[in-house]
């Protein structure tokens, strides 16, 4: 398949996990990637390093990336970043941290591409997770983004769907990358609730959601907008 051909397509979270595989799918199937992380991305045709808590710089980086390729068909936002907190412990700057990336990046990101997608007919591909479709335990203010980031995406894709504009996101349930390092149980919490989260099966690889990725921002989803694709090998089921 070469669905990409002539696609510019702008990536967050580039450089790690579920990001990478996904830029790496693009390429594959022709497309021009652009990944933006805050840390230094590889194997991309143009990499921006970008902290998305840095609200102020990502107008200059979109700006960079028109310079650069000219055009942007697809914007994935896919960086992300969580924690288990006891509430009792959950902290103001970890808070704010994980709602400045995970659902306010989002949204100025699409802000960002947003005239850009409106001249190409593009659409946008945002993260979300099945902590944002069902509970996930000590995770209040990564789950509170998660589920904003659904509202969002729903709001952006009807907002934006008459001027044909498709919005989607994808809600993975456990993937094999570095992130699940950031979620370490608390002390003297009960351990068997736990078992809401755990996979069903397998945990899945980052390939699995990317291919998920390409198909939400490809014409092969033309008639997908404001969905929430579980990706979860029926975890939730
Ligand atoms: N892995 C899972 O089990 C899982 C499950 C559900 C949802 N998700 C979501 O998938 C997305 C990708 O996560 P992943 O599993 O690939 O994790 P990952 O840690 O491998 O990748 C996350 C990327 O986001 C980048 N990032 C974090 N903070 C940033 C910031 N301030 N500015 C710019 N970039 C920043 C990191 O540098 C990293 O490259 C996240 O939104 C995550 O919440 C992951």
């Amino acid at each position: 398949m070469n669905r990409f051909e002539n696609k510019i397509a702008v990536v967050t979270g580039a450089a790690s996990g579920i990001g990478a595989a996904t830029a790496a799918r693009f390429r594959s199937e022709g497309g021009t990637v652009v990944g933006i992380d805050r840390d230094p991305v590889s194997d991309v045709d143009l990499a921006i390093q970008l902290d998305l808590l840095n609200l102020e710089a990502i107008s200059p980086s979109v700006a960079q990336v028109i310079d650069a390729c000219g055009r942007i068909d697809i914007l994935c936002n896919i960086a992300g970043l969580g924690h288990f907190a006891k509430d009792e412990d959950e902290t103001p700057e970890a808070w704010n941290r994980i709602i400045g990336v995970n659902l306010t990046g989002t949204f100025f990101m699409s802000q960002a591409c947003l005239p850009h997608l409106l001249e190409s007919q593009g659409n946008i591909v945002n993260t979300a997770s099945t902590a944002g479709t069902n509970a996930q335990p000590w995770s209040s203010a990564y789950s509170a983004s998660k589920g904003g980031v659904i509202a969002l995406t729903q709001t952006m894709a009807i907002t934006n769907g008459r001027s044909g504009i498709r919005v989607n996101c994808i809600a993975p349930g456990g993937v094999e990358t570095p992130i699940a390092n950031q979620f370490t149980p608390p002390e003297n919490v009960d351990l068997a609730i736990m078992s809401r989260i755990l996979p069903f099966d397998r945990p899945a690889d980052p390939s699995e959601l990317a291919s998920a990725f390409a198909f939400l921002a490809s014409d092969d989803a033309s008639y997908c907008n404001g969905i929430v694709l579980r990706v979860d090998g029926g975890m939730q089921a």
